[in-house]
């Protein structure tokens, strides 16, 4: 059992049957020693008495914005400020709808508003709303958000239909939010080396040629690795994303210099993810002053073919090395990418079309088909966060195979 002594959860409870359940949930927290913070909406009071949850957390209960009037301002931010992980079970499609809106209307629509914490929902609701395109357009915006789901599961429903809807069981929940506060260190001890961002390829001093790439996808493949416990090193073009804490970066411009960057570091990193995009061609001939433009001449430029340094990575490959590469197509053009999977010597590749909406060049979240010599396995919309962590589960599962 994971010890969570001195966290502190808050839990924003929702009318729904499934009320109950968030009963069984604070107290397995409680069981693990986490301080847990209960915030009720009216409904959900219409379903189980806020004195359950208040015996079982042992702590006052928060039901109503205004019921302390002289504190509640005060209240909702140090919740929201106390909060390591901040979890809505059940969360109805209203709440789900006001936190995309920013409504802040009750207690806990408040708190969960101002909170700079994790916040996991675990949905709960009839599959006919579940599935309303509203709802769906609301869980795609949450995500993209990176506020994580856990559930809804299929089944028999408290109305009598059958569907998703149901929400996950205490133990599921409970696991998410582990999950949360005590990320696994199973990357301790491992060197990461990832590429992130494009290069640019210079004309003359004001004139490059380049790429959309943001550096969102390899930060968060970096931000993912230094989590789970890695040493990383991030070899970064150019970059418009937050850049990620606690690693190394390295900067470059050119292919040419990401190239010598990369298979200079590439010997010492068990782990090679190269998630950046770099300029497949480069200017054969650069102007040391700015290119004087000739009236009614069209202009001639000839490019050169940059390395392919993923290949080159790949053939100076040592046994214990695992090597990612990532496939930007336009298209649903799987076999390209099995071809750079064996052309690069690549353990892994991760497919993604980016002409698809909400995937590839700049953008927080991307689909995905993580491509390995025996599998394929597919990533929907989801967070590149999230991706991240589903490349270094597959990547662990090759080094232990
Ligand atoms: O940075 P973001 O805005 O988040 O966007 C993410 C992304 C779309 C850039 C990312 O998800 C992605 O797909 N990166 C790979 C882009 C690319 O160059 O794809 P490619 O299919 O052309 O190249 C295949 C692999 O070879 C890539 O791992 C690439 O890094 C590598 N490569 C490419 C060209 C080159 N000259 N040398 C290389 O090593």
């Amino acid at each position: 059992m994971s010890d969570l002594t001195g966290r502190h959860v808050v839990l924003g409870v929702t009318g729904g049957i499934a009320v109950y359940k968030a009963c069984e949930v604070v107290s397995r927290l409680r069981k693990m020693g986490a301080a847990v913070h209960v915030i009720m909406t009216k409904n959900a009071t219409e379903f189980v008495a806020p004195l359950t949850f208040e015996t079982l957390s042992n702590h006052p209960v928060v039901t109503d914005t205004f019921a302390r009037p002289e504190t509640w301002e005060v209240e909702h931010i140090a919740l929201a400020k106390r909060a390591d992980v901040f979890v809505i079970a059940p969360a109805t499609a209203n709440c789900l709808a006001k936190m995309v809106c920013g409504i802040a209307d009750d207690m806990l629509t408040t708190t969960v508003l101002a909170t700079k914490a994790p916040v996991l929902v675990a949905p709960t609701m009839n599959t006919g709303m579940w599935t309303a395109e509203a709802t769906r357009q609301n869980v795609g915006t949450l995500k993209t958000r990176g506020v994580r789901f856990v559930g809804p599961e299929s089944g028999m429903l408290a109305c009598g239909d059958t569907g998703a809807g149901r929400m996950s069981e205490p133990v599921e929940i409970v696991e998410a939010i582990v999950g949360l506060l005590c990320p696994k260190q199973d990357m301790a001890g491992l060197r990461v080396m990832v590429t992130a961002g494009a290069t640019r390829e210079r004309f003359d001093p004001v004139r490059y040629m380049t790429n959309d790439s943001s550096g969102k996808m390899g930060f968060a493949v970096a931000e993912a690795a230094r989590a789970r416990g890695a040493e990383v090193t991030v070899i970064a073009g150019h970059t418009t994303a937050q850049e990620p804490q606690g690693v190394n970066i390295v900067r470059v411009d050119a292919t040419l210099e990401l190239r010598d960057a990369v298979v200079s570091r590439a010997p010492d990193a068990d782990i090679v993810i190269q998630a950046a995009a770099p300029a497949d061609y480069r200017f054969a001939e650069t102007h040391a002053e700015k290119y004087k433009k000739r009236k009614g001449e069209p202009l001639v430029v000839e490019l050169v073919e940059n390395p392919d340094i993923a290949a080159e990575v790949g053939r100076m490959k040592r046994p214990g090395q695992t090597l990612v590469g990532f496939a930007a197509e336009t298209g649903q053009k799987l076999s390209n990418a099995r071809q750079k999977l064996d052309k690069k010597n690549l353990d892994l590749i991760v497919f993604n079309d980016v002409t698809a909406p909400g995937a590839g060049f700049n953008v927080d979240t991307n689909i995905a088909t993580l491509v390995t010599r025996e599998s394929e396995t597919a990533c929907s919309l989801r967070t590149k966060r999230e991706l991240a962590d589903d490349i270094l589960d597959a990547v662990m599962a090759l080094r232990t195979k």
